[in-house]
């Protein structure tokens, strides 16, 4: 199963509480650690949390900053638990912007952890679903100049690519907003062509395990049609939710 979060919020809980927006994103971080934890010890395939877009670096400089010096320490501390607990790191999304710093990070925490064989974390940094599906585009037409045929599977070969993406990433099974938000900002618009959509009103930083598991429990009861039965529940997955 392939779970992916859209983690707003965290500027609002911090306002209000009387405190700068900054103090929500390092709140926020706390609650990736949780949800990341949890997910993985319940047999979640792939977790994509959406930690900065494209659009967000319209944000003040000094917010941006916290933004991208929380994403270091992060890497940085967590990498040795996720190794320990078996969880894969890759950071999806374009790298030719960010510091020579967070890129040295980004490529230790994915060497670190390249081997482990349990979770898939995925965390989408200066990411664009439109911008990757544009570059894919371009990038087909290249290899491909004369027939204008491209079989899903290739291009999404060449959509993992453009993201720096580990190509075993399937499709998003369930996606979650936080924040009381119902839009996907050009969140992997391709990957949740059949996701299943749940919006919770909590502001992130206040998102726990039994939020996690009320959405799981909600998509579990959702009917997916789209030609198939959605696959049966793993023993550890059946456990969490009893
Ligand atoms: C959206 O809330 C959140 C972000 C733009 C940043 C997400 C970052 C974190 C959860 C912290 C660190 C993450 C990792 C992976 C270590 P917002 O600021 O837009 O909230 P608002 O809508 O209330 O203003």
């Amino acid at each position: 199963m392939h779970i992916a979060i859209i983690m707003d919020g965290n500027g609002r809980w911090a306002t209000q509480r009387g405190l700068p927006r900054t103090a929500g994103h390092v709140e926020g971080a706390k609650a990736v650690r949780a949800t990341v934890e949890t997910a993985a010890r319940a047999g979640v395939d792939t977790l994509t949390l959406y930690a900065f877009s494209a659009a967000n670096w319209r944000r003040p400089q000094v917010e941006i900053a916290a933004l991208m010096k929380l994403f270091g320490q992060y890497l940085f501390s967590e990498t040795r638990r996720c190794v320990e607990q078996s969880i894969r790191v890759n950071v999806i999304g374009r790298r030719d912007r960010l510091s020579d710093n967070l890129l040295r990070s980004i490529e230790q925490s994915e060497r670190l952890s390249a081997s482990c064989t349990g979770m898939h974390l995925r965390v989408a940094v200066d990411y664009s679903s439109q911008y990757s599906i544009l570059k894919a585009a371009q990038r087909a037409d290249r290899v491909n100049p004369q027939d204008g045929d491209i079989a899903p599977a290739d291009f999404e070969r060449l959509l993992h690519e453009v993201d720096h993406s580990a190509a075993d990433a399937g499709p998003v099974d369930l996606l979650i907003r936080t924040g009381n938000e119902r839009r996907l900002s050009d969140f992997m618009l391709w990957e949740c062509a059949y996701a299943e959509l749940i919006f919770s009103p909590r502001m992130w930083p206040d998102f726990g395990v039994d939020d996690l598991h009320a959405a799981v429990r909600e998509f579990r009861g959702r009917d997916r049609r789209f030609g198939a039965v959605a696959p049966p529940l793993t023993r550890r997955q059946e456990a969490w939710l009893d």
